[in-house]
């Protein structure tokens, strides 16, 4: 006996991969509801070599459903994933609405595995912020060994991850450039996205940070260690998927760089590609349609006396969110459900 599985924006950049995601790994399903806006009522999307029309989120009824992955905007979240979670459905959810709401588990099965069986609080469970996800990936084995005291990071985050209408504006306004009279005028974002990087995610908050660079401090906090300081600068750039960072870690104890190199070898969902050449480092491009967290320009900060300095890049539609949901899935049916 397999699960009863919803996919809830099925037809967003997110939704799509998590259907993916759930046909490549062959979750245990045995029946399966994709689930989108009523603009969205009898849209096909694919599962598998299966393909389902769409049904509209706000007339279904969630009850008998085992697991429901939501992949929607806080706001609609708020108003539907309570609904599922009544209904005896558990909330796998990938919007910030949750995710620091301390009755609620925020896990990254490669690193907190174990808080997936505080689900029942609330039948909800988060997933985290795609830059994060990456990142704590990383951190957390080489936490293990050296103890993390201070990490800076500076993300170059590509457009799927403001969603579809990010992507579509990406693509014409670099189209547009080329083509007098068709050039497009920012409209998701702030300023050009074509041709140019953006120094700012999500709303400012008063201390001049923005919410994202705020949601990598916090979110680190709740998954790896409390203790563990973490400053970040949160970049758009014109790539269509897959996020990059560049982190420098202060840690209590000394590592060399190959120590950390071998750390991260061994350590689940990491992929080390780090030769000290031409090309011999994973670039965005090459992650996407990729389970790992791919690591590179491992080497010493000489400026501090126990610093690191890394290169991490990952799929944000995966790592960053479908997969992780699923992972989180797969986790909660060994941990808790235990079907299938
Ligand atoms: N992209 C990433 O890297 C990433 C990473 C982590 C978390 N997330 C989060 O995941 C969520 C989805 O992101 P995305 O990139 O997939 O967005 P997207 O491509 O814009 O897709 C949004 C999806 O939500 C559905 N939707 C929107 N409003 C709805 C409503 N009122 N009722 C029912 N369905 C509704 C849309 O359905 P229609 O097609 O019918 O409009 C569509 O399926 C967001 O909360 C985002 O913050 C994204």
């Amino acid at each position: 006996m397999g699960y009863k599985v919803a996919v809830v924006g099925a037809t967003g950049n997110v939704g799509r991969e998590m259907l993916n995601i759930l046909a490549e790994r062959q979750f245990p399903v045995d029946e399966i509801a994709v689930l989108a806006s009523r603009r969205s009522l009898g849209t096909e999307c694919s599962f598998g070599d299966k393909t389902l029309k769409t049904q509209d989120l706000d007339t279904f009824d969630f009850t008998g459903w085992d697991i429901a992955l939501f992949a929607i905007g806080s706001d609609a979240t708020k108003t539907y994933a309570p609904k599922a979670a009544k209904a005896g459905c558990v909330v796998i959810d990938n919007s910030s609405l949750y995710r620091y709401d301390p009755e609620v588990p925020l896990v990254v099965p490669e690193v907190n595995p174990e808080a997936v069986d505080g689900y029942a609080k609330k039948n909800i469970i988060a997933n985290p912020n795609c830059s994060t996800a990456q990142m704590v990936v990383a951190l957390k084995p080489l936490h293990d060994r050296a103890r993390i005291k201070r990490v800076v990071v500076s993300t170059y985050q590509s457009v799927s991850g403001s969603g579809k209408e990010a992507m579509d504006e990406l693509w014409s306004q670099t189209k547009g450039m080329y083509v007098p009279g068709q050039e497009v005028e920012p409209s998701v974002y702030p300023k050009q996205i074509a041709f140019n990087v953006i120094p700012h995610i999500d709303v400012f908050l008063d201390d001049g940070s923005t919410k994202e660079e705020w949601k990598m401090v916090a979110e680190t906090k709740k998954i790896v260690d409390s203790a563990i300081k973490v400053t970040a600068t949160c970049v758009r750039v014109p790539v269509f998927v897959g996020h990059a960072e560049a982190i420098n870690i202060e840690f209590e104890e000394f590592l060399d760089d190959d120590e950390a190199r071998d750390i991260l070898r061994e350590a689940p969902g990491i992929l080390v590609v780090d030769k000290r050449e031409d090309g011999g480092y994973v670039t965005p491009v090459e992650c996407v349609g990729d389970y790992a967290t791919f690591i590179s320009r491992i080497r010493q900060d000489s400026t501090i006396d126990n610093g690191l300095n890394l290169w991490c890049v990952s799929d944000n539609l995966r790592k960053g969110a479908a997969l992780n949901a699923v992972q989180i899935a797969e986790t909660l049916g060994k941990r808790v459900l235990k079907k299938g």
